[in-house]
This record gives C-alpha cells, structure tokens and sequence, in this order.
C-alpha cells in the first residue's frame, strides 16, 4: 500500500503511522484524511497489528490543525459535507478495535487536536503545542473538538479553550488531562511503545470488549452503560482467554494468551 501524505510501517505488533507534510506542518487535507482511514482499515482485522501509534513527521508538528487552504474554498454545503465525512473517519478511529495513541510531537491544533482526541490515549514531547485555534479563522471547530474536548477535561476549561483560541504547552496540557503522559522529544515513541507492549500481554479479546464499553458506554446514559458492560463481561466468558487467564493466575504463572 502507497501513500503521498502518511507514512505507513509495522513492527513488532505495533502499526506506526505518520502525517507526512512537515512543510506544512502536517496540516490535515482531505487527501490525508482519507489515507489515514486506508491505512487504519488495512490493520483493523490484521493479527500481526496489536495497537497503533499515530504521530507527525518533522519535528515542528503533530498536525497543525485542517488545511486552511483548502478550508478557504469552501461553501456552506461543502463545509457541512467535508465536516461530516471528517467526523465519520473520527468515529472511525475512536470505535477503532485496537488501541490507539497519538504521539503529540509538536503543535497539535485545530483538527490535529481533534484527530489526537479521538485516539484512545495521548502522549506529549515536552515540546508539544495544543490548542483549537479554529475562532481565530472566524470558524469553530468541525471535528468533533466541542465535543470531545469538554468530555475529556471539562465543559469549563474546554470552553475556555475553544473561544479564546489559547495555545498551551504540554504541561498545562497533562495538568488538564488532555494527555496521559509526557516524556521528552527523544523518548516520545518508546513511551507510546511500552505502554502497547503492556497491552500486548493482555487478554485481546478483554482489551477489544474494554475499548468497545468505554468508547460507546461514553455515548450512552450510566443505566445502558453498565448494561452494555455487564454483556460484554459475560462473553468473556466464553473465550478460551479467559480460561487461560484464571488458570494460569491459580497456577500462579504468565498467562499465555491465544486472542481465542
Ligand atoms: N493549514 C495549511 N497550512 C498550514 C497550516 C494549516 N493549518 N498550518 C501551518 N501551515 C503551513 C504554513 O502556511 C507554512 O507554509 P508555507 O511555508 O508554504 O508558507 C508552513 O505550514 C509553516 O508554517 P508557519 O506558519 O510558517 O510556521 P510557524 O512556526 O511560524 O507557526 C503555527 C506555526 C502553528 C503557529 C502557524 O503555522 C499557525 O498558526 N498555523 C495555523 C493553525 C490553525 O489555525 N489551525 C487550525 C485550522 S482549523
């Protein structure tokens, strides 16, 4: 599989993917978008991909935001059709099967920000630049950031953030918990890597029914949510893991896991 804007290779269980434009700060054009979609589908169902490390090239930027060039062309109608299509690829990254993380290597803003939201987890280089800037265009976010954003760290702090348009550094970030960690520039990837080596060792299937009651409980009222979670716990009861993973705790020894 070729890609102009993402750059695409797995190893060691793990599918590293790279927004590709660092001369324009990996600005998301639509055109990267859509890679990104390919790229993921391709390791949905590939059992040699356990997890996901999304991160940007160069070493200025995650994404910094959506493509203000081709933003500028757009019409009512197409604004709303370009936002819907983007949220689907969105929704498509966060009910993804695996576990993604976005390494934040640089600015994330605007719709990179938005990108990073919807990945399972976020860590941050101590160089990191966060912000949905989107205001200072005269425009709000269409990808999901008045949403997930107010979710994650608060309606208070969010809404802060998403009107004066302020851009804050990876700390201020992490004492918000925009991001679960942060690491310096150098040790970005490998943090990202040991925590989806931790994951590895896990049950696959308990790890894909977790994300799945996070990701859609999060959608629902508690009563469903803990509906949803009470069938997803009883169909780990059917797993072949899940008798591995008790005998091996009573026979007290690393459990060997088939993702069966
Ligand atoms: N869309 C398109 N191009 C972008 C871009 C975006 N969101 N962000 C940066 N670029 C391009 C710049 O136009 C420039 O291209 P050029 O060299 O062809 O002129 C290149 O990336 C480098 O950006 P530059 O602005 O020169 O870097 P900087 O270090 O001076 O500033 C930022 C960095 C992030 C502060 C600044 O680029 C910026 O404000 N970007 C827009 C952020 C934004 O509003 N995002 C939300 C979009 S909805």
């Amino acid at each position: 599989m070729s890609f102009q804007n993402i750059l695409f290779e797995t190893k060691n269980k793990i599918a590293y993917l790279t927004l590709n434009r660092p001369d324009k700060l990996n600005a998301l054009n639509w055109r990267t978008m859509q890679e990104l979609q390919q790229a993921l589908a391709a390791v949905k169902d590939d059992s040699n991909v356990g997890g996901v490390i999304l991160t940007g090239a160069g070493e200025k930027a995650f994404a910094a935001g959506a493509d203000i060039g081709e933003l500028a062309q757009q019409t009512p109608v197409s604004a709303k059709e370009f936002s819907l299509q983007s949220q689907e690829i969105l929704r498509f990254v966060e009910h993804f099967p695996k576990p993604i993380i976005a390494a934040v290597n640089g600015f994330c803003l605007g719709g990179g920000s938005e990108l990073a939201l919807a990945c399972h987890m976020r860590v941050a280089s101590e160089k990191a630049k966060f912000g949905q800037p989107e205001v200072n265009l005269g425009i709000m976010c269409g990808n999901g950031g008045s949403q997930r954003l107010p979710r994650l760290i608060g309606k208070g702090r969010a809404i802060e953030l998403l009107i004066t348009g302020n851009m804050i550094d990876a700390a201020e970030a992490y004492r918000l918990g925009w991001v679960n960690h942060v690491t310096p520039p150098d040790q970005l990837i490998a943090k990202c890597e040991e925590i989806l080596q931790t994951v590895f060792k896990k049950g696959p299937i308990a790890v894909k029914l977790t994300l799945e009651a996070v990701m859609h409980g999060l959608d629902m009222t508690l009563e469903e949510g803990v509906q949803l979670e009470s069938n997803l716990f009883g169909m780990c009861f059917s797993t072949e893991d899940m008798k591995e993973g008790t005998k091996a705790f009573l026979e007290k020894r690393a459990a060997n896991f088939q993702g069966k």
